[in-house]
């Protein structure tokens, strides 16, 4: 996406960006994984902030997306230390393989949406500039907002708008939906659903926000690739390595904060146990409470209003040297020491 004809590109704005280099690894030779890549302003900083030999692998489902990359990579000269690939996080296990990658330093997940995705009318994801009623981030995938849109069972449409948008008024919206459908446009949606709610003239948001914000979880199985990737994550980080999220919704963050609490818990310790019979916690939690933007970046930024960051460190355990050599130890001298 260009400013105007000629002019530079306009380039999705990193947010919290300080407050994520804060929380990285950032020595020589410092590794990450980005996994949201978008227009790579995560990951231009901490490149230029770690130094000449850190390295960047980045993933995005959005194939645009990555060369939007590609491209402010390598007007900074820094193409050649970041390898880019096309694919959803769900899978970065075997991203990571591919890449031959089996530990990592710092892995980030910024959630969501990039500004080139939502300023552009034919990728569907605003109300304020019509569009097609399309919504997906990976343009390959079958599934989009007009196959839910048209073809969901009414029922099965409010259920969506009920636990994917929180929206009070799903029962409304989803009868005016069904009965005014086929709709072909974000505008047409936009509008059938403002006149479906009650008119309040205070209004913060647009009467249609929670419902756009349903149809893209549920479009790109946000919630879904969230849940897969996090275990993974942590598999992939080395002891001391930063697992980082930010997330923009409150069911993003609160899947998020259970497995930072699950994972980041020391267990209830038997006191009939011995030392190593509990599971010891893999990760160690950085953001007590989650961080947010301040004042000035708001006003610059609003779309960052809504931002969440929280961040983990994977934990060195006590007895994994231990473990190491046990594994290592030959089988036969377990009891007596002796083969
Ligand atoms: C908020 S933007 C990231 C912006 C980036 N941190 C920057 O500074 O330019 C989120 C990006 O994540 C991508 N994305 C969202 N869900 C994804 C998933 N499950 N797998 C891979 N990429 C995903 C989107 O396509 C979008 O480009």
């Amino acid at each position: 996406m260009r400013g105007e004809a000629g002019s530079a590109p306009v380039w999705h704005r990193p947010v919290l960006l300080e407050e994520v280099l804060g929380l990285m690894v950032l020595r020589p030779g410092a590794r990450l994984i980005d996994c949201t890549i978008g227009d790579a302003g995560h990951s231009v900083a901490f490149l230029t902030r770690a130094g000449p030999s850190a390295r960047v692998w980045g993933l995005d489902r959005d194939a645009e997306g990555l060369a939007r990359a590609h491209r402010r990579l390598k007007a900074r000269n820094l193409d050649a230390r970041c390898r880019l690939v096309h694919g959803g996080f769900g899978n970065l296990r075997d991203l990571a393989a591919a890449w031959n990658v089996s530990v990592c330093d710092n892995i980030l997940l910024d959630l969501g949406f990039s500004s080139p995705q939502i300023d552009d009318p034919e990728r569907g994801f605003a109300f304020a500039k019509t569009g097609p009623l399309d919504m997906r981030m990976d343009r390959s995938q079958e599934l989009t907002a007009a196959d839910i849109v048209n073809g969901w069972p009414e029922g099965q449409f409010r259920e969506l708008l009920w636990t994917l948008g929180e929206e009070p008024h799903a029962r409304r919206i989803a009868a005016a939906v069904a009965e005014r459908r086929p709709f072909g446009t974000t505008g047409d949606l936009a509008a059938a659903v403002a006149a479906a709610v009650p008119h309040r003239p205070r209004r913060r948001l647009h009467p249609a926000t929670r419902t756009f914000q349903a149809l893209r979880i549920a479009v790109n199985d946000e919630l879904g690739q969230l849940e897969a990737v996090l275990p993974q994550a942590v598999s992939l980080l080395a002891p001391g390595g930063r697992l980082l999220v930010l997330s923009f919704h409150s069911l993003e963050d609160g899947i998020v904060k259970r497995f930072l609490r699950t994972h980041g818990r020391r267990p209830a310790r038997n006191k009939y146990a011995r030392h190593g019979d509990v599971d010891m916690p893999t990760l160690s939690v950085l953001t007590k409470r989650a961080v947010r933007p301040g004042h000035r970046e708001l006003s610059d930024n609003p779309r960052c209003r809504s931002a969440r960051l929280r961040a983990a460190e994977k934990v060195v355990r006590e007895d994994a040297g231990a473990e190491a050599a046990a594994q290592r130890r030959p089988a036969g001298n377990e009891r007596t020491g002796t083969r």
